[in-house]
């Protein structure tokens, strides 16, 4: 440490730095300490042409040994050459992304003289050597909810600028490493590739939150915070030009040897060559067991289904998979809550917001499919006020076997800024409109879906109480290995103030009935685990998964990033609770066996639940 400070001043005395270390370039902080400076008889070998050069290493893990050299031309280095050069050290923000972490490189590499060749470079094992952290991202993710924390963006890591934890923190971890060469023994992808084929993925080492088909999922950990997995790390594209097999949840694939670096708003490998694939998990999924086909089971149970059925128009290619996915897997549930059911004329943008043939398409399709009948029910949107793709009209919508349900009478059918209301005497409460959406001209619903409510009635007269809804998306966010710490959750606000407005509605039917029988169910856009968002709602209903003791890892609906995670919900009453309570995720399209063959990016569910 002296050295290094003298180094420092020495440096600033001179405008440049003899002979320093990798290590000391990279320092033990985000930034480097030699910011700025030009720096002279630099030694390390070539990792890779690119070019990675790796130094000897330091006693503190803190300080990565490997740099990244930017050249403008091909350098005439050859991986294995031992070299000495000069070069200026530069702190790199890539496309000028404020939200970007820095990369510590040398730029303007000069004096570049070759010592030796043919030389070794021994990769760091991870899982092995050092095994990154499991939990947290960041030590600046401060509040209860930890990552998913409000206020979001309290804090900037580069401005920040803290001495690394790689034992505690993942950032810091990636960061310690950053143009090191490392190996990751037998990797697991945890999701699909992307359009440019990097993927997220595992080695051998501890993982939290494994759930059963491979990924990992976003749960919350020991101390109660909620955990992101910074255990994974993506795989960008290989340095030798080769391309990155098409991957899956749960694929296994052989070692990736590369170098560490940031891009894109996260830590990366970049492996020399592409990993092959080893092994592919079977793509069968299981049809659900709540269903049985003699529907209704007795006359207190009800089946139910929820699924976000990704911009559903009549001519959608993917409407026949949809229907077969709701006849063989969902096994045509008595109630189906069904989010982006789009207009008749899908995303042509010519003021049709009517979505009967949508649906009577979809009804068609499942008709001919098992020879089950569901008429549907829903609000058509004002044009273009509701979000979602342009011209598409995206809304939400029931589908409903009428043999096992009903709409209970009231005094009119919703239109799209009436406001439904509870009435009716105590312990019977009654809708002024049946369907009806909550609250449509409040600012809070401003560009998005309105919840839709309907009260329906069993043949033998039971009452359930639904809410359908489509809250607003996570558009905006930020990396979960951005600058911003917590990242930047957007619009968190607008969700909780949504959540807040259908608690309110909820609120108002357990006013005139304790013990009526609610369910709100569909996309939330929001982890259960971001908690400050629930809050409103929580003290009336319960998380289906936890009522149905639904193990953590098995709760997922969606994966992005590293995580397998939930956006898709159902809460019940108390009512509902007490009673017995079954749900399932039918993972179709998490488990698709490529990116191509997905139907929606969500997976549907199944519950099965009693009224009486
Ligand atoms: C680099 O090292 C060589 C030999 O050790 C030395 O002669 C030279 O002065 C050094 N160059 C600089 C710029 O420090
Ligand atoms: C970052 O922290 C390191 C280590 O404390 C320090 O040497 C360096 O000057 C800091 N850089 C900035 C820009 O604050
Ligand atoms: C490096 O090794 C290769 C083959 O292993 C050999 O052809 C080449 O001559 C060696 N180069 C040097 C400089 O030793
Ligand atoms: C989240 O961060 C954004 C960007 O800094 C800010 O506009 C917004 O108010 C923050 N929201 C919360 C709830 O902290
Ligand atoms: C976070 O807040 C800072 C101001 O403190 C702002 O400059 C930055 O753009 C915000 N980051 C994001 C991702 O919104
Ligand atoms: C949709 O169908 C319903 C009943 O089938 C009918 O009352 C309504 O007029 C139709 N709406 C449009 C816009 O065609
Ligand atoms: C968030 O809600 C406010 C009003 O409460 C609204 O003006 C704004 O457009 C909403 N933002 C988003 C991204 O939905
Ligand atoms: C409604 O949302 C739109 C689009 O996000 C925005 O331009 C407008 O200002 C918002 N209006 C209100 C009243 O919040």
């Amino acid at each position: 440490m002296a050295k290094l400070l003298a180094l420092f001043v020495l440096g600033h005395a001179l405008a440049s730095v003899s002979s320093v270390s990798i290590t000391e370039i990279q320092g033990t902080a985000f930034k480097s300490p030699l910011a700025g400076e030009l720096v002279h008889n630099v030694t390390g070998t070539v990792a890779s042409n690119g070019f990675y050069l790796v130094g000897p290493k330091s006693d503190d893990v803190r300080a990565s040994n490997g740099l990244f050299i930017f050249t403008s031309s091909a350098p005439r280095v050859t991986v294995g050459d031992a070299v000495s050069l000069s070069g200026r050290v530069t702190e790199f923000r890539q496309a000028a992304n404020p939200n970007y972490l820095f990369l510590t490189e040398l730029t303007s590499p000069s004096n570049i003289v070759t010592l030796s060749s043919n030389n070794t470079i021994t990769p760091v094992i991870l899982g092995r050597d050092r095994s990154p952290p499991t939990r947290h991202f960041s030590a600046l993710d401060v509040g209860p909810d930890g990552f998913l924390s409000v206020p979001n963006n309290s804090s900037l890591i580069e401005a920040t600028n803290a001495t690394l934890r790689p034992d505690r923190f993942g950032l810091d971890f990636w960061e310690s490493l950053e143009g090191q060469l490392v190996t990751i023994p037998r990797p697991t992808a945890t999701g699909f590739q992307n359009n440019f084929g990097d993927f997220w993925t595992y080695g051998s080492w501890p993982v939290t939150g494994r759930n059963s088909r491979g990924g990992l999922s976003l749960t919350f950990g020991p101390d109660g915070i909620p955990d992101g997995n910074p255990e994974v790390i993506d795989i960008g594209s290989p340095l030798d030009g080769t391309k990155n097999p098409q991957v899956a949840i749960g694929v296994q694939l052989s070692d990736i040897t590369g170098v560490v670096t940031y891009q894109f708003g996260f830590y990366y490998v970049l492996p020399l060559t592409a990993p092959t694939v080893i092994s592919r998990p079977s793509s069968a999924v299981n049809p659900t067991r709540l269903v049985s086909n003699r529907s209704p089971a007795d006359a207190c149970t009800i089946t139910f289904g929820d699924y976000n059925v990704e911009n559903l128009s009549p001519g959608s290619a993917h409407l026949p998979t949809i229907a077969r996915h709701i006849v063989d897997y969902l096994r045509t549930p008595d109630l189906l809550f069904l989010q982006e059911i789009q207009d008749d004329s899908g995303p042509t943008d010519d003021g049709t917001v009517s979505a009967n043939l949508t649906l009577s398409t979809l009804a068609n399709a499942i008709q001919s499919f098992s020879g089950v009948k569901y008429s549907f029910t829903l609000v058509n949107p004002v044009d273009g006020q509701d979000g979602g793709q342009p011209g598409g009209n995206i809304r939400t919508a029931y589908m409903f076997r009428p043999e096992v349900l009903t709409l209970a009478r009231s005094p009119a059918v919703g239109g799209p800024l009436d406001k439904v209301e509870v009435g009716g005497s105590r312990g019977r409460p009654s809708l002024n409109f049946n369907p009806g959406r909550i609250d449509p001209t409040h600012e809070i619903w401003n560009a998005t879906r309105k919840p839709l409510v309907a009260h329906f009635e069993t043949r033998h007269g039971q009452a359930l109480f639904a809410v359908n809804i489509h809250l607003s998306s996570k558009g905006g966010s930020s990396s979960t290995q951005g600058d911003a710490r917590p990242p930047v959750n957007s619009p968190i606000e607008n969700r909780t103030g949504q959540i807040n407005s259908i608690a309110g509605f909820v609120g108002d039917v357990i006013q005139r009935d304790s013990s009526a029988n609610i369910i709100v169910a569909g996309d939330f856009n929001e982890f259960i685990q971001a908690r400050s968002a629930y809050k409103p709602i929580t003290r009336y209903l319960t998380d289906i998964d936890e009522a149905a003791n639904i193990p953590q890892e098995e709760r997922y609906s969606y994966i992005f990033d590293q995580n397998s995670q939930q956006l898709d919900h159902a809460m019940i009453s108390s009512a509902i609770r007490r009673r017995r309570v079954e749900f399932e995720h039918v993972h179709l399209n998490t488990w698709a066996p490529t990116l191509a063959e997905r139907i929606s990016d969500h997976d549907p569910s199944v519950g099965r639940i009693r009224l009486c």
